[in-house]
């Protein structure tokens, strides 16, 4: 069966700003165009609206600039939301709004200890019948193992080993059942191993893709968003059998993140 390219939840930049730097892409010195961000994520939603994505909004907080990076508000598993824990006071503000947001749409909310780092879908990615877990600099390990009991899933966890890839969606991103995006040099010689055991398909990234943020992209049906594509890339996608479509994200990158830093996949009842 041809899976529905389903539902999303993204929050308008209106807000978006860097005003902090948690990450070494940010530098308070080195602006985002507001004006030009707001252009750019209208042109992401309508892509992905005109390949029958339903794009579901969260009305952004004036106090929180990084929201529009809706993948970290938690991590969604059929009508459980688990709301992130974030490590970085900047953004603990954001966990209210989501969890407002998913209890206001019936979702049962369960959540981790407060101890424990998590950041939702920028680290937990389902690939196939596993959780694919990412941790080191936002999530910590053990947070896996919390989310794996409550959602009865099996969690693979990978360690992140460099800081320009502080969460699995910057270097890691499924695309179908058999095939998915990594930057090798994101993860130790173990993580490395992990995926080739897991992923039919690995296609690796060489570092300047990576640094344009290619693994941070977001898959429909044979559609995959990225910011922008190599020629080499295109290729190989190609031969997979997948289409790039390139949606620039410049500004947000600014602060960290791309195309699937700033979508929730909100799976149906059907799917995990
Ligand atoms: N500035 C944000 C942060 O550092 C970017 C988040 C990107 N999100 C992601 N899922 N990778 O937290």
């Amino acid at each position: 069966m041809r899976a529905s390219p389903g539902k999303v939840l993204m929050c308008p930049p209106t807000s978006y700003s860097i005003r902090y730097e948690i990450n070494p892409w940010m530098s308070v010195k080195n602006q985002a165009d507001r004006p030009l961000a707001v252009r750019q994520w209208k042109n992401l939603k309508g892509a992905l609206e005109r390949r029958k994505v339903r794009v579901e909004l969260i009305r952004p907080s004036p106090r929180q600039p990084d929201m529009v990076f809706t993948a970290n508000a938690g991590f969604i598993n059929g009508r459980v939301f688990i709301p992130s824990n974030f490590r970085y006071p900047q953004r603990q503000g954001e966990r209210e709004l989501f969890i407002n947001y998913f209890k206001r749409k019936k979702y049962r909310v369960v959540a981790l200890e407060p101890s424990l780092r998590f950041e939702g879908e920028g680290d937990m990615l389902s690939f196939r019948d596993v959780l694919i877990g990412g941790w080191h600099y936002r999530s910590d390990i053990q947070s896996h193992e919390a989310v794996s009991g409550f959602l009865n899933r099996r969690v693979v966890s990978l360690e992140l080993a460099n800081p320009h890839f502080y969460h699995l969606d910057t270097c890691f991103a499924p695309l179908d059942d058999r095939h998915a995006l990594y930057f090798p040099g994101a993860f130790d010689p173990r993580g490395e191993k992990l995926i080739r055991e897991f992923v039919p398909s690995p296609i690796p990234v060489t570092s300047p893709e990576a640094f344009a943020m290619c693994c941070n992209a977001f898959t429909v049906g044979r559609v995959v968003f990225m910011h922008r594509a190599t020629a080499r890339l295109q290729r190989i996608l190609s031969q997979a059998r997948f289409e790039v479509e390139e949606v620039s994200t410049s500004e947000f990158i600014k602060a960290g993140g791309s195309v699937k830093c700033m979508v929730l996949k909100i799976p149906g009842t059907r799917e995990g």
